[in-house]
């Protein structure tokens, strides 16, 4: 999960480039590089580290450059040390590549290479890859590019450049996004939009196994095996004032508190309250079948696959239809059976995880409809579905997923009551759920209320090593989502249960330096998590309640209590979740962690 950029044009190349990866270091930020062509020679740097240290040795000469490489990386091969920081270069030392991806048959191209004489610098299998392309290398750097690439299995977004030619990047992808760029003199080559909108929002994105030729006055694009393909200018719908802090100290902050604006948003359009029933755009198309569907398989990974989980509980619930969620990562290898009449949605934020694309394929290839909840237009899952819906949400910078999950349960919560509608709901029950849907946004303020008490708690807490999340029925999955926030970011061991598990086994865990975050909001689950909770206490846990305001009893029970505003059952999710993500995002603060891009993490994890 690397962040490539190239630029080809008139300007200053090296400030620009500098200036694209440093908006794309959410997808990996162990080492960067970068290369530009000057005077027919290549001029390369490269660091450990975060962006600012690649900055660090940028000396003055390097100004004056038109076309360039930059590279920040997440590593797979290699730690993340400078030999192994991208641009990489085949043996002539002319020509250079960046990769996002991994390449599966390395050791074998390697091998090949190796008794051909050639010698290896790092330990990446990027630099075989390099050394593959130079090998081909016969003066022409597109032919030589998708001759070697026809060698490789796996996955890959590249740029190359080679010093005998200034006047052209050839990039490819399979697997790995990237888009390109079309300005008036000039062209940029990117794995996602975040790196070019300052400079325009009309994109092309490219698919598997295709390449494109950039030069200093038109770009064409082909196959790997040379047949020309025409591309679709497209529009991005962000700003790129959605992609700055907002005055905010961290992204996560940020999109934490954009999220009673992003569930509207989310919903703007979609809800038509005179009928009490869902429109969804997106769905049109396959309304007729989706409605008919005999199973539902949502897969996912991390904080979607929590989403799918409350997806389950509302699909049973409003429509009536068999569910079950399912990790990408295990579906996809699991020679899954899918009959007839089964749907598989993928639910992703960046619709760019590989495991959750693989899974999609793997349902689409079995003959299921294969729809997406994407927040990402144009990425790949997007455009590989049948069908979909978007979240807009906006662009999530931070890698710890919050604003996409309560856009992922509302979108999964509107197409509940959209199927559910068509086959069996009545129309003043619907109508009820969506006037409730429709008030969320305004819980979910007075629930951001809590951010002072979190902060409190987590103040008193933050040096306990090991914490417990339980939850009952469709607080269980936001047990889930808690205890991962909190893992991601301020790297605690959390652990999410679902809170009768606990006396199987994790109770033994149960000491006085033990947090447990107990669910227990107003609901049929509620007697029951009150036992939970006493279960707990009785061993000197420490509780942290999250429970409906004016319940008085809890706060016997509990050491702190944190209050959300009464939602319906279905729906509370979208609101207990809250406390969960401000409780983790201040543990991290305290814990001096870097939130936004916490240690080996990544915002789209695009490898395997
Ligand atoms: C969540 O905070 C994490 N960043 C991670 O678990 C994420 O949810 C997962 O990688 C799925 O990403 P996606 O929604 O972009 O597919």
């Amino acid at each position: 999960m690397c962040g490539i950029v190239a630029y080809i044009g008139q300007k200053d190349a090296c400030p620009l480039l500098i200036d694209g990866i440093k908006r794309l270091d959410y997808r990996g930020y162990d080492s960067a590089g970068l290369v530009l062509i000057r005077e027919g020679r290549l001029e390369m740097r490269r660091a450990a580290g975060r962006i600012s240290a690649l900055e660090r040795k940028l000396d003055g000469d390097l100004g004056g450059a038109t076309i360039g490489m930059a590279h920040t990386r997440w590593a797979t091969h290699g730690p993340p040390t400078e030999t192994n920081a991208h641009p990489h270069c085949d043996s002539s030392g002319k020509l250079a590549i960046v990769h996002n991806g991994i390449i599966e048959n390395y050791r074998v191209l390697k091998q090949f290479l190796e008794d051909l004489g050639h010698t290896f610098d790092s330990e990446t299998d990027t630099e075989i890859l390099a050394k593959l392309i130079g090998h081909f290398y016969e003066g022409e750097l597109e032919k030589a590019v998708r001759r070697a690439l026809c060698e490789v299995r796996g996955t890959f977004g590249i740029a190359a450049v080679h010093a005998d030619e200034p006047d052209v990047i050839v990039a490819a992808r399979r697997g790995s996004p990237l888009i390109a760029v079309v300005g008036s003199d000039e062209y940029l080559i990117a794995s996602d939009a975040a790196a070019i909108i300052q400079h325009t929002p009309h994109v092309i994105y490219l698919s598997d196994n295709e390449v494109a030729v950039v030069g200093r006055d038109g770009f064409h694009t082909t196959t790997l095996d040379a047949a020309p393909v025409t591309k679709e200018v497209e529009e991005i719908e962000w700003t790129l004032a959605q992609l700055d802090l907002g005055g905010h100290q961290h992204f996560m902050s940020k999109e934490i508190f954009e999220q009673p604006e992003a569930v509207r948003t989310c919903m703007r359009g979609r809800i038509d309250m005179d009928e009490g029933r869902v429109v969804l755009g997106g769905l049109s198309s396959v309304a007729r079948e989706l409605i008919k569907a005999k199973r539902i398989i949502l897969t996912a990974c991390g904080t979607a696959w929590h989403a799918g989980l409350v997806g389950e509980y509302l699909i049973e619930e409003l429509a009536r239809i068999p569910c079950e969620t399912e990790y990408a990562s295990e579906f996809r290898y699991r020679n899954p059976i899918v009959e007839d009449g089964t749907v598989v949605i993928a639910i992703s934020q960046s619709g760019e995880t590989i495991d959750t694309l693989a899974a999609l394929r793997e349902g689409r290839d079995k003959g299921a409809m294969a729809l997406g909840i994407v927040n990402s237009v144009g990425s790949t899952i997007a455009r590989e579905t049948d069908a979909g819906v978007f979240l807009h949400v906006g662009p999530e910078i931070g890698v710890a997923s919050t604003k996409a999950f309560v856009g992922q349960v509302t979108v999964l919560a509107m197409i509940a009551a959209f199927m559910g509608r068509r086959r069996h709901l009545s129309q003043s029950n619907c109508h009820a759920y969506l006037d409730a849907l429709q008030g969320i946004p305004d819980l979910i303020e007075q629930a951001l209320d809590l951010s002072t008490q979190t902060r409190k708690i987590a103040a008193e807490l933050v040096e306990m090593d090991n914490w417990l999340y339980l939850g009952r029925g469709i607080q269980y999955p936001v047990a889930l989502e808690g205890a991962l926030k909190l893992k991601e970011i301020s790297y605690i061991h959390a652990e999410g249960l679902p809170a009768a598990e606990m006396k199987h086994g994790p109770i033994a865990l149960i000491t006085e330096d033990m947090p447990v975050v107990v669910l227990a909001p107003q609901g049929h689950w509620y007697e029951k998590s009150l036992g939970n909770i006493e279960e707990v206490r009785s061993r000197g846990g420490r509780v942290i309640a999250i429970a409906t305001e004016g319940d008085e009893q809890i706060a016997h029970l509990a050491e702190h209590v944190l209050y959300v505003p009464r939602a319906p059952e279905l729906l509370q999710p979208l609101v207990t979740v809250i406390p969960l993500q401000l409780l983790a995002y201040h543990a991290a603060v305290l814990r001096g962690c870097d939130v936004d891009k916490p240690r080996n993490l990544a915002k789209a994890v695009t490898v395997e």
